[in-house]
């Protein structure tokens, strides 16, 4: 796909990922050699039995293989390692803007220190900015299979780091477990200065999407596939511009569609929604931004011209400030002029 004219336009694009879990990007092969490091057992003997075993019939399926995966995740400069290793990936295909996900409680409900993941996360970013010019926000996501008691421990940790977490957000094991189990939470996130998203309507109803939206007061949707089931919802999210960061090969890989072709992006689009395309876990579904963008090109036989909408949009729905929000997409509208 990389080398049909699609592919490369896809390839050169400047574009910014807002859906991203920085555990999810933990490759077999680092597994294995920080597990070494760790003296950490992994029951897998090799990354082709790694790889294997990613098959996925559902969100819950992949959870646990992916927490699994976290456990070997130990010391900073671990999450320093996983962290910079993704970076030096995007900075490849072209990504120059990253809001990432982390999840605390994976590793502070194993003893791992609050202070220990953000501060290897931290340097990473701190040094791809310098070393690849890519500019990111953090995004602090609390586990929603967990209590909501745990999640206000969580955001206590998190305010000694307040100044390098953008925002707080929710995901995990999504049915069962509505936004309007963490209302409080999100309050206290959002008096101590911190925006707020979360994942709704990947598996969940729509119900959870205007919980998302009416509850916790998140201004972008993770996923939100299902919205569609809901007309006023859906005419709601587009009067408001409230972005969806959809995750296709992520949503082929957990069964959330069947094919790529029946993604439901292009009746997004047909609707007025401002949607964006990421990776979710590009270590366990295949792909990162440029194969997921390859992938919805192919499948739905997006132009030139509609890569180019998607890629403004992955900044117009970012956390940049206006200004720079204002000069990434031009700077995308003058490869398009250059590359049409
Ligand atoms: N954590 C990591 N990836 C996730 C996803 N796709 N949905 C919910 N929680 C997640
Ligand atoms: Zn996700």
């Amino acid at each position: 796909m990389h080398t049909t004219p699609i592919g490369k336009f896809i390839s050169g694009i400047p574009k910014a990922e807002l859906h991203l879990h920085i555990e999810g990007t933990f490759e077999p092969e680092l597994m294995f050699e920080i597990a070494r490091r760790n003296n950490k057992k992994i029951k897998y003997n090799s990354v082709e039995e790694v790889r294997d075993a990613y098959r996925f019939n559902n969100l819950q399926e992949f959870l646990d293989i992916y927490y699994a995966g976290a456990n070997v995740l130990i010391e900073e400069q671990d999450f320093y390692d996983l962290t910079f290793a993704y970076l030096k990936k995007i900075h490849e295909q072209n990504v120059i803007h990253t809001e990432i996900f982390f999840d605390p409680q994976t590793h502070t409900d194993r003893g791992v220190e609050f202070a220990t993941v953000i501060k290897g996360i931290r340097r990473a970013l701190e040094e791809a900015e310098k070393q690849l010019g890519i500019s990111s926000k953090l995004i602090m996501s609390f586990l929603r299979h967990l209590d909501e008691k745990s999640a206000i421990k969580t955001l206590h940790q998190a305010l000694p780091f307040k100044e390098w977490i953008t925002a707080v957000g929710l995901d995990s094991s999504e049915v069962g477990n509505p936004p309007s189990k963490f209302q409080q939470v999100f309050k206290k996130a959002q008096q101590e200065g911190f925006l707020s998203v979360a994942h709704a309507g990947e598996e969940g109803p729509p119900e959870y999407i205007l919980e998302a939206l009416n509850l916790l007061k998140v201004v972008r949707i993770d996923h939100g596939n299902r919205c569609l089931e809901n007309e006023d919802l859906v005419n709601e999210l587009a009067k408001r511009q409230i972005a969806l960061t959809l995750c296709p090969l992520s949503n082929l890989e957990l069964k959330v569609i069947q094919e790529l072709h029946h993604h439901p992006l292009n009746k997004m689009i047909g609707k007025g929604l401002l949607v964006t395309i990421n990776s979710d876990d590009p270590a366990y579904f295949g792909g990162y931004m440029n194969e997921n963008y390859y992938g919805i090109a192919k499948a739905l036989n997006l132009s030139k011209e509609d890569i180019c909408q998607l890629a403004k949009n992955s900044f117009q729905a970012s956390f940049l400030d206006e200004e720079i929000k204002k000069q990434m997409i031009e700077k995308v509208d003058k490869y398009y002029r250059k590359n049409k």
